[in-house]
């Protein structure tokens, strides 16, 4: 600097909107957004989540609107979750070819699996009556290699539903292996594995329980990760790579960025993000308190994600993100200066 004046003035580039624009170095497509999608069996119409507004359990017919809805606005994926009427200790109803999410799956893929990638939750919890990912040892801890056997079948089934990508999010060692093994046996080769590989025991699931109706027993802390520790996130995406994954996935988003971005800084896959439930419920929470302003704040959390180093990102707003942007392009092509 000569003088009192600096002769750096970084302020240039954020004058206008239009050199923000032209500058940003992170944007945000429809087309790396994946809706999670709650379908609830037997439900003649949509139900509310609570802690989660604007989110719903689907019935057959009001998922089959979103699904639309979700193609519509060019959103890249859909990730289904089953709400299942009746649960049991081994979680049967994941692997009937008549279980709610396998349904869904085959609806999803009637409705929109040419404009959209259908993924399914691959894990037991939503079909559990314990809540657990898995099935339980004697002693009542869940039992790694009897659950791996129930997911070779659930990823076949899912499969033969018409899934296009399986998404593992149970946590037990070995998963992505056993899942391969089984898809490849049955003549799935071409189904592709997300594994939620850097997946943290986290406080911010809460509203997840609810959306899937789940009534967890103790909590996930021998096979999430804890809070504390970067390094088995790490670990764990490359192992799940060296085991097949296509996609390795870290989740939650926000609280997790610099695992995010040190997955993203080694893996040779790609790297997807889940800005989860509790993460959704925040945002949401104090919008409505008038406290923040929505639609900034969503914008502002996956701009974030992206930019630690996720590819794609699961998250509740997907459509309405989706569809903020596409009006602002809409604007643009209209002619309007109001587009930002
Ligand atoms: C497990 C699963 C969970 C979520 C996705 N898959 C819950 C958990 O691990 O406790 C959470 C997603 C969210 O909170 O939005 N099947």
């Amino acid at each position: 600097m000569t003088g009192r004046f600096p002769q750096v003035r970084p302020r240039r580039l954020r004058a206008t909107p239009a050199m923000r624009r032209l500058v940003a170095e992170t944007r945000i497509h429809p087309a790396e957004l994946v809706l999670p999608m709650f379908i609830r069996e037997g439900a003649t119409d949509a139900v509310d989540i609570s802690s989660m507004p604007g989110v719903q359990q689907h019935s057959l017919d009001s998922f089959r609107r979103a699904l639309n809805e979700a193609a519509e606005q060019g959103v890249g994926g859909v990730n289904l979750f089953g709400v299942p009427t009746s649960k049991d200790a081994e979680g049967s109803g994941a692997t009937d070819p008549d279980g709610i999410l396998n349904v869904a799956i085959r609806i999803a893929k009637e409705e929109v699996g040419d404009a959209l990638v259908v993924q399914s939750d691959l894990c037991l919890d939503e079909f559990t009556d314990h809540g657990h990912c898995g099935v339980l040892a004697a002693d009542g801890s869940v039992d790694n290699d009897a659950t791996l056997l129930r997911y070779r079948d659930m990823a076949v089934a899912q499969a033969e539903a018409g899934a296009e990508l399986v998404c593992m999010s149970g946590m037990m060692d070995g998963q992505i292996a056993a899942a391969r093994g089984a898809l490849d046996t049955a003549g799935h080769s071409g189904t592709a594995l997300l594994a939620y590989s850097a997946k943290y025991a986290s406080a911010f699931y809460g509203p997840f329980r609810e959306a899937v109706a789940s009534t967890l027993v103790g909590d996930r802390r021998t096979y999430q990760i804890d809070a504390a520790d970067g390094r088995q996130g790490l670990r764990e995406v490359l192992l799940d790579i060296e085991e097949g994954a296509d996609i390795v996935m870290v989740k939650p988003a926000m609280s997790y960025l610099d695992v995010l971005a040190r997955t993203a800084d080694v893996s040779e896959v790609p790297v997807w993000a889940y800005q989860i439930s509790g993460e959704y419920a925040m945002i949401t929470a104090a919008a409505q308190n008038g406290w923040i302003d929505r639609d900034a704040a969503a914008m502002e959390a996956l701009v974030g994600i992206k930019r630690a180093g996720a590819d794609a990102i699961l998250t509740y707003f997907a459509v309405d993100i989706a569809r903020k942007l596409n009006q602002e392009a809409g604007l643009r092509t209209s002619g309007s200066t109001a587009a930002v």
